[in-house]
């Protein structure tokens, strides 16, 4: 990818991109979608990077998938799908456009890649990764299943391609619990994340569940001991909290889910002051859709989500830099292990 500069001056030479009430103006209908969180003054500044890639999106027959955590801006602007990690994985199996562009990190395009191989899948940012991706790799697969002969490996999404293909299982934190609880074993390795499998050891207590040791960065910084400080402080708010926390954390909360789960449980329950516990976004995303609810308390920002920015959207369609490439011999082996996880979601929801 070519530096900042060259790509600012370059896509300056092609769109008009300078700061625009007018632009500002002709797309306030979705500036009233994020209004609560996005300053105007601000909003003219986006404004003409949303009309140049909604406008090369139709030339380039391209979607846009966003996870829940994109800024405002890309969520309600340019975003043709927006969802969870599930959400989005499934979404890859039915798009019908050339192009996906991937509004998430490296690991959700590679996903997309696996289930969309004929489809170009560009990310705007190639070094958006992810700790918990980061944290494994085949070797730490087959160190498990030395460890614990003849057990499954259950791999959340958050992983490579290769360790995904290592594995028996994908999971989400959506279905977790679920792929757990279908596994005819008594023994379960869960693996990187060690914080998912132990809140999915306390919902499914018929398994022997066992883990790898890795973390998300944004979620294990959250403590047992803000939250109740918290709660003793404004003890009306509802906290919500996402299963990558420390379990500790998640026995404080009211309720706990996928960022999907999340936005459906503070749809549905309108609580006049909620504390997500999660990335900062997932509260700027749903703000000006609840006017009635007031997000307080502490959020974690995703060093790697925040990456991903309207400009690097734009430049990513109008060069078509950013291919991601998945070994074919190593893609059939995690396509098999993410459908696996796609078919016995959809099955248990039938
Ligand atoms: P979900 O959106 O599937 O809950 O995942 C959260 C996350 O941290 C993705 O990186
Ligand atoms: Fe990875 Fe955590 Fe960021 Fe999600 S929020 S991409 S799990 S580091």
């Amino acid at each position: 990818m070519l530096d900042q500069t060259t790509i600012a001056e370059t896509l300056g030479q092609h769109y008009d991109l300078a700061p625009s009430l007018e632009a500002a103006e002709r797309l306030s209908d979705v500036y009233e979608t994020m209004s609560r969180v996005v300053t105007p003054a601000d909003w003219a500044i986006h404004a003409p990077y949303v009309e140049a890639i909604n406008r090369l999106k139709k030339e380039r027959n391209a979607v846009i998938l966003a996870h829940n955590y994109m800024t405002p801006q890309i969520y309600h602007g340019i975003a043709d799908v927006v969802g969870d990690s599930l959400q989005l994985a499934i979404e890859a199996t039915k798009v019908k456009a050339d192009v996906i562009v991937q509004c998430g990190v490296h690991f959700m395009a590679e996903t997309s890649k696996i289930l969309s191989p004929e489809k170009t899948v560009l990310i705007p940012d190639m070094d958006a990764g992810c700790s918990l991706a980061e944290s494994i790799t085949p070797e730490g697969i087959a160190e498990m299943r030395r460890r614990y002969p003849g057990a499954p490996v259950v791999t959340y999404v958050n992983t490579s391609a290769a360790v995904k293909a290592a594995s028996d299982i994908c999971c989400t934190s959506s279905n977790a619990a679920q792929i757990v609880a279908a596994l005819d074993a008594e023994t379960i390795i869960m693996t990187p994340d060690k914080y998912l499998a132990q809140n999915v050891a306390r919902q499914v207590p018929q398994k022997t569940i066992v883990w790898y040791d890795g973390a998300c960065i944004v979620h294990e910084r959250f403590t047992a001991a803000e939250l109740r400080d918290f709660r003793s402080w404004q003890p009306d708010t509802r906290i919500i909290a996402h299963p990558e926390c420390p379990p500790d954390v998640v026995a404080e909360a009211d309720f706990s889910g996928s960022t999907a789960g999340i936005i459906d449980y503070v749809t549905r329950e309108q609580p006049g002051k909620a504390m997500l516990v999660t990335e900062c976004s997932m509260a700027s995303n749903i703000s000006d859709a609840l006017p009635g609810v007031e997000f307080v308390g502490p959020c974690n920002m995703c060093p790697y989500m925040k990456m991903i920015t309207l400009e690097k959207v734009l430049w990513s369609l109008h060069s078509m830099d950013g291919a991601v490439e998945v070994d074919p011999s190593v893609a059939e082996g995690a396509r098999l292990a993410v459908q696996r996880m796609i078919d016995l979601s959809q099955r248990s929801a039938a």
